[in-house]
């Protein structure tokens, strides 16, 4: 920290909300910004027994001190924030730009046919056509619907605030590399770019101000929708391994693959990585279930990780054994510095 930027090194889906959730716990982050397109995402969470969905608020809900706030960047679906807000109990934390654009009900019926739902096979949440609207400047924006006045600030200023005060501040970013409309796999891709110099512009953290961007990988690879998925398993396969997955918005089947290096080194160029994360090690190695130290790890999950690192030259810092925000080793303080 301080600022610190988590984005998905592959195609979303990944455990950004595992990995932020357990970095404002750790960290005491005194703002978390949430950036990249709008509810598309889901952000999975578990702390303390319970398992939470989000798709708009940051997921670092989980530290009760921590300002929840939404860039401009960002398209607001007002139904279902205010739904997570009563659900998180966030109210007082809770504060949403101005000028974030609104997700209308006509959005999301001309996401779910023709062209976007049957070729692009996209979430169905209404954010392509959203973001279409708000480039020919006729989309509404937060500051234009009264269900949303007792929440709106200056986003850019609050977390810009925050970093000059040295404060940590964590900005989350969603979907993935692959996912992104200018790096990803046009037109198998979501409405914007979402790489890491994307996610500041959204929260409007300009990229001197950034210390640390984090690469969220999973230690196998997988995509929901349309496009290209090298050395995809089938659905069988990917049960047999322990690898199926169902999506948390649509609740399409997930298609998986191994872990894919190259896309995995591209990733840490496109994003300016300075660290990754791995989820699921648990997954690939189930004697890892729950470990916390880096020593505990079995030799055939260090040996992955270390492989990982050679191949991606940067370290991997962050590695998920479990759903829970806790179950992680992090190594930041051995590699760092
Ligand atoms: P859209 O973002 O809903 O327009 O969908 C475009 C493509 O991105 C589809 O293949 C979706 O399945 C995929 N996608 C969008 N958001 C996510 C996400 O959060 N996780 C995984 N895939 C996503
Ligand atoms: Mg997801």
């Amino acid at each position: 920290m301080p600022c610190t930027v988590v984005v998905c090194g592959f195609f979303g889906d990944t455990g950004k909300g595992k990995v932020t959730s357990y970095l404002s716990l750790k960290d005491k982050a005194a703002v978390a910004a949430r950036a990249g397109v709008g509810p598309n995402a889901g952000h999975t969470v578990v702390h303390e027994g319970n398992e939470y969905k989000l798709r708009m608020l940051p997921s670092a809900f989980v530290y009760d001190k921590c300002r929840l706030l939404i860039g401009p960047g960002v398209l607001v679906n007002p139904d279902l924030l205010l739904r997570e807000i009563k659900l998180t109990q966030s109210r007082r934390r809770v504060g949403v730009d101005p000028q974030c654009a609104v997700i209308g009900p006509e959005h999301i019926e001309a996401d779910k046919k023709g062209h976007l739902a049957k070729k692009i096979k996209t979430t169905g949440t209404g954010t392509g056509p959203c973001n279409a609207e708000r480039a020919l400047r006729t989309v509404k924006l937060a500051q234009d619907i009264p269900k949303l006045e007792a929440y709106l600030t200056d986003v850019p200023l609050e977390v810009n605030t925050a970093i000059d005060e040295g404060k940590n501040v964590l900005v989350e970013g969603t979907q993935g590399t692959y996912l992104s409309l200018f790096h990803g796999t046009y037109p198998y891709c979501t409405s914007k770019d979402v790489t890491a110099s994307a996610a500041c512009s959204d929260v409007g953290v300009g990229p001197t101000r950034v210390d640390e961007v984090i690469l969220v990988f999973k230690a196998y690879t997988t995509r929901v929708g349309g496009g290209p998925l090298p050395n995809e398993l089938a659905w069988e396969e990917a049960e047999k391994r322990g690898w199926a997955e169902i999506a948390t918005v649509t609740g399409r089947k997930r298609r998986a693959a191994p872990f894919n290096y190259e896309l995995a080194k591209r990733a840490v160029m496109l994003n300016g990585a300075t660290q990754a994360a791995i989820t699921k090690v648990d997954v690939m190695f189930p004697e890892c279930e729950g470990v916390k130290s880096y020593e505990k790890l079995s030799r055939q999950a260090k040996n992955f990780v270390e492989n990982v690192e050679q191949e991606i030259q940067v370290p991997v810092t962050l590695l998920g054994t479990g759903p829970d925000a806790w179950e992680i080793v992090d190594r930041r303080e051995k590699q760092i510095s």
